[in-house]
């Protein structure tokens, strides 16, 4: 198949796209690179069967579609602190790119449309074991977001009778290793601050419920979503993750600690954490045969094992969403307030 991967130099997305690759398909990414190009090595030793291409997904190049088969969307602000961040972007990026790529995609003929949902719909949830059918109970502008695109793009399905085939994928909180890490999901950042620190903060009480998938098996669920027959998925929602790896905060807390001797457990003093959720897998095992190999303890060794190895760098700001997010839009302010033609100061050096 010809897939197009918005978002496919995230962190999802530079492990999903080798997975496709491997799989025979043809991938074209569209990305801001916000976290830089992770895919040059992937796009070098694909032979001509990966495209990575820096763009928005607010104003896609119609060339793009052409062609393709399936679009899978994993692009945009992808967690709370940075949605607060500016939420006008927020609203920009998150619903109104989401909304563009999906009509180009289309209106170019495209027939599958696989979003990337998340979990954190369910919000506070009212009781464990959270199925697709559940109430969505958002509370974060980032969930509001994944809401709203979901409706959007299933009303878009629904119109249009049956060709264009929309699937979305609630994640879990994704945990291990990609070529752009991310220090700010809760599995690696305990992990890293464990290793670095001998410390770790919980937030919320400790309490609450969180789901977590480990990031190669959340490209096989989009690998799975991609090609699946549409009988099967066209319309349909899953949660993808492991009822094995529902935990509470605290209790992967002391997983950490007993990966990492000696680490002290601090709760932070924070109001309850309002996203709790308990959330069972069993449609997609059903519907889809799809079955998580990845525990949070694997995904633990794993991630220790880079940071000791130093295959991976914990003070690079580019593995922290919210500070990468925060230095962009720096940046930009300092280019719109004390640009001289266009160069901000090591252009006029010489
Ligand atoms: N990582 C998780 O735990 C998790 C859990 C549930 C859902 N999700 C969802 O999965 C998707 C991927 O998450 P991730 O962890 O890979 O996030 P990420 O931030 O690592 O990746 C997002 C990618 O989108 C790109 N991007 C942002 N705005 C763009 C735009 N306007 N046009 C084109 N590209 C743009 C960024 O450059 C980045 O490469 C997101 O939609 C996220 O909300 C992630």
């Amino acid at each position: 198949m010809k897939i197009l991967v918005a978002g496919g130099a995230g962190y999802v997305g530079s492990v999903l796209v080798p997975t496709l690759l491997e799989k025979g398909h043809t991938v074209t990414v569209l990305d801001r690179l916000f976290f830089g190009n992770t895919l040059v090595e992937a796009e070098r030793a694909s032979r001509g069967k990966l495209r990575v291409v820096r763009g928005d997904t607010r104003a896609c190049p119609r060339e793009l579609m052409q062609g393709i088969d399936a679009v899978i969307d994993v692009a945009g602000i992808s967690n709370d602190p940075s949605c607060e961040l500016e939420p006008e972007l927020t609203r920009s990026v998150n619903l109104d790119g989401g909304k563009r790529l999906a009509e180009l995609a289309r209106a170019c003929g495209v027939r599958r449309y696989v979003y990337s949902s998340s979990c954190s719909v369910y919000g506070h949830g009212e009781s464990v074991g959270l199925t697709e059918t559940s109430p969505r109970h958002p509370v974060s502008a980032y969930a509001r977001s994944k809401v709203d695109l979901e409706d959007f793009l299933f009303d878009m399905g629904r119109r249009s009778k049956g060709d264009f085939e929309v699937v979305a994928l609630r994640l879990a909180t994704v945990f291990g290793l990609s070529p752009r890490m991310r220090f700010d999901l809760a599995v690696n950042v305990m992990t890293k601050n464990a290793y670095v620190n001998r410390r770790i903060m919980v937030d919320g009480g400790g309490r609450q419920w969180r789901p977590f998938v480990h990031v190669r098996d959340a490209a096989d669920a989009f690998t799975m979503a991609a090609s699946a027959d549409a009988k099967v998925v066209a319309g349909e929602v899953f949660n993808v993750g492991a009822a094995s790896n529902n935990v509470q905060i605290l209790n992967l807390a002391f997983r950490v600690r007993d990966a990492i001797p000696g680490t002290e457990i601090v709760h932070a003093a924070t109001d309850p954490d309002l996203r709790d959720y308990n959330v069972a897998f069993e449609k997609a095992e059903r519907v889809l045969d799809y079955r998580t190999a990845r525990t949070i303890d694997d995904g633990i060794v794993e991630v220790l094992g880079a940071l000791k190895s130093g295959a991976v760098d914990p003070d690079e700001r580019r593995w922290y969403t919210l500070r990468q997010y925060v230095f962009l839009r720096d940046a930009e302010r300092a280019m719109q307030e004390l640009a001289l033609d266009g160069a901000l100061l090591l252009s006029h050096a010489n």
